[in-house]
């Protein structure tokens, strides 16, 4: 066995075995580690050639196996695992050596390690990974974040196993510390909304059109081939396509209506709330995961409350305007990640570009989308872009579909069909853009009961009144 081996990688699970064979098609040598004997079996004999792909259960042969510097990437669950296996590792590195979380932890912990491995001479880091187990496999987009310099060993590597949009590789350096779990997490959080708000107009389009599975999947698939075309959309039109091994029925009927969550959406509400910067798309995506979860409770209250019956809605009509206010949800939801981004950006001194983080995301991960070509664009052409809704190039793209997204909020508010992450979406361009809101009345019964002071519109400065009771 040699020992010279360009890339290793603990953790054989799905994304780990995926993400490993996917450099070894890249001509560099991996050499993988996991403690369990089967999981080092299958790789061994997958890879095919030893010499290209290897893999052992002991650490130590493991970490002798590999180049200097040492290029580890862990793919294990987030959590306590990966500080052990930092510690199982770390009396066997040599300074200089590099590990590279690729799991979806939380970034404060990214942090922590980070300033825990730069005392020892490891560089860490955090380095999120998008795309399932087939963009693990094909292509991913990844977002990493650590020391600029120890990136440039990294670099070639990533940019050959990365998912590439038009020949550049879907990843990028985005800055120090845990800037890439920073951004990953955002990514998730814009995966909620965007999924939310795919269920909400299949929700619609179900009821209030009444269409089939078998419509549905065409409408999606149409969708996909114009300005809607996402990941997220394509594999919404492949689902209602799908038959169930079962009873032969669809698939989709059969699934039970629980959400769950593994707590990446939840991280983005809630480090927003704490920047506070409003992302309520995101923030009721998953609330409604929530809701889904109590299932319990929601069928004993569906036999308390009457709702509506909908009114049919003519389909090609409603399929139409379903298009349009999936695209205006979609821009806002984009808009709140990108605007959390540039405010934790300057929190937490990453220096992100947003141009380039939206430019990884053109292909490879589960965000993907026409859109983001075009907010890459937006970006680039004005680096300091506060919100999207503040681009030139999407004033046009928004007011030509907001109208179907008030026709379909105010229908589905008197019909009785939910769309939460819809009406959030257009609540939100509907405050961002007003220039006058009516928190003044706020301010006034702040100060009113609590002598919390105020501003006013006509002078400088801070004040109270007496108020009269
Ligand atoms: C990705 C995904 C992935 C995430 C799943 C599940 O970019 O490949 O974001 O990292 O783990 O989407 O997330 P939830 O279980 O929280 O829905």
């Amino acid at each position: 066995m040699t020992n010279n081996y360009d890339f290793g990688l603990v953790g054989l699970g799905v994304m780990g075995r995926n993400f490993i064979l996917n450099v070894a098609d890249n001509g560099f040598t991996a050499f993988g580690n996991d403690l369990d004997e089967e999981k080092v079996s299958a790789l061994i004999e997958e890879g095919d050639d030893p010499n290209k792909v290897n893999a052992s259960t002991d650490a130590k042969t493991f970490v002798a196996a590999l180049s200097a510097p040492r290029k580890i990437m862990l793919l294990v669950p987030a959590g306590k695992i990966v500080d052990s296996v930092i510690e199982s590792l770390l009396p066997l590195l040599d300074e200089g050596d590099i590990i590279i979380d690729g799991g979806n932890s939380f970034f404060t912990d990214t942090d922590r390690r980070e300033a825990y491995l730069k005392e020892k001479g490891i560089n860490f880091f955090g380095a999120g990974v998008s795309g399932g187990a087939k963009g693990a496999r094909l292509g991913p987009s990844i977002m990493p974040g650590g020391s600029k310099d120890a990136y440039q060993h990294v670099k070639p590597i990533f940019e050959a196993v990365s998912a590439k949009y038009k020949g550049e590789p879907c990843v990028a350096y985005l800055g120090p510390k845990s800037a890439g779990n920073y951004v990953k997490m955002v990514h998730n959080g814009i995966e909620y909304g965007l999924m939310q708000l795919t269920s909400e107009i299949y929700d619609l389009l179900k009821k209030a059109g009444k269409l089939t599975n078998g419509e549905l999947h065409k409408t999606y698939a149409e969708w996909n081939q114009g300005r809607l075309q996402s990941f997220l959309v394509e594999i919404t039109s492949e689902i209602f396509a799908q038959k169930d091994d079962l009873t032969g029925g669809d698939l989709v009927d059969m699934i039970l209506d629980k959400a769950k969550q593994k707590g990446t959406g939840k991280w983005t509400s809630q480090n927003a709330m704490d920047l506070g910067i409003p992302v309520p798309t995101i923030d009721i995506a998953v609330s409604m995961r929530e809701i889904s979860a109590l299932k319990a409770e929601r069928t004993k209250a569906d036999e308390l409350y009457d709702r509506p019956m909908p009114e049919e809605v003519m389909k090609s009509a409603l399929v139409d305007k379903g298009e349009q206010a999936l695209y205006f949800a979609f821009i806002m939801t984009y808009a709140q990640g990108m605007h959390q981004l540039a405010d934790a950006s300057k929190e937490y001194g990453y220096e992100l570009d947003l141009g380039e983080i939206a430019k990884i995301w053109r292909a490879g991960c589960i965000i993907r989308a026409a859109l983001l070509a075009d907010i890459t664009e937006a970006y680039k052409s004005e680096p300091g872009l506060q919100n999207l809704l503040l681009s030139t190039s999407f004033v046009e793209k928004v007011k030509g579909t907001v109208n179907a997204a008030r026709e379909l909020v105010s229908y589905g508010a008197t019909n009785g069909i939910p769309l939460p992450g819809l009406a959030n979406a257009l609540t939100y361009f509907d405050a961002y853009t007003s220039q006058r809101l009516p928190l003044n009345l706020i301010q006034a019964q702040r100060d009113y009961f609590g002598s919390h002071t105020y501003e006013r519109t006509d002078r400088e400065g801070i004040f109270h009144t007496e108020w009269q009771t």
